[in-house]
């Protein structure tokens, strides 16, 4: 079957505060052309949301189509423009994604038809209560969810469609799915897949991309 990468850029950056995100640039390259060219050699085709006013830039491997209001409403229009019997679900703000990431995910989709990217929590975890110490959170059985996210298309059709209808909002597309009381499987994710949100990210993702580029 066909796959598809499918990347939600629509954002408008409010917490970075550098303009709409995906455009930002980490040592030359926005965050939407290093996500989309880490994908499109691994995929048959990738389908970008924009925020309205915005174009793709020339000559990049992606077509592209208006975002909605929130994260959850583009990407179910970029289900929506595509007829690929699975995709991968992206966010632009995760611009350094290893090759080997996404071959673990795409092995991972066929038993379950969902498959998340997630770190194990390597940090002590506390509850704060009026910013003082609220108790430990044991962190052996956590894991942070990172993206890209793998599905049988017709199952997240199936869950956004049910998130709609009830009015259930969620950061992700797993936990769409997840809701539905049906299995998620988890990928070891990569650190380097950290999310571009604050200032702090920004720094961090200009220093990794010395590397990253070399
Ligand atoms: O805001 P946050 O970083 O959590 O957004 C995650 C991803 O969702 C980003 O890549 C952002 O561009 C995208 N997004 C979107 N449409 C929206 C809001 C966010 O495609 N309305």
């Amino acid at each position: 079957g066909r796959t598809a990468a499918l990347i939600p850029a629509a954002g408008s950056g409010t917490r970075l505060g550098l303009g709409p995100k995906a455009f930002v640039e980490v040592a030359g390259k926005s965050l939407l052309v290093r996500s989309v060219a880490a994908l499109a050699p691994l995929v048959d085709e990738v389908l970008v949301a924009l925020p309205e006013g915005s174009s793709l830039p020339e000559g990049l491997p992606a077509r592209a189509i208006l975002g909605g209001e929130t994260r959850q409403d583009s990407v179910r229009r970029l289900l929506q423009a595509t007829s690929a019997d699975v995709v991968l679900v992206h966010d632009a703000a995760r611009p350094f994604l290893p090759a080997h990431v996404v071959h673990a995910l795409l092995e991972a989709i066929p038993e379950t038809g969902a498959a998340t990217v997630a770190l194990p929590v390597a940090d002590t975890l506390v509850r704060g209560e009026a910013g003082r110490w609220g108790g430990l959170v044991p962190r052996e059985s956590l894991w942070a969810v990172q993206t890209p996210q793998g599905f049988r298309r017709e199952l997240l059709l199936r869950a956004h469609a049910a998130a709609r209808a009830e009015g259930f909002a969620a950061t992700d597309d797993a936990g769409l799915v997840a809701r539905l009381g049906l299995p998620v499987t988890l990928v070891p994710g990569d650190a380097r897949l950290f999310k571009v949100t604050t200032p702090g990210d920004l720094a961090l993702a200009q220093a990794l991309a010395r590397v990253w580029d070399a």
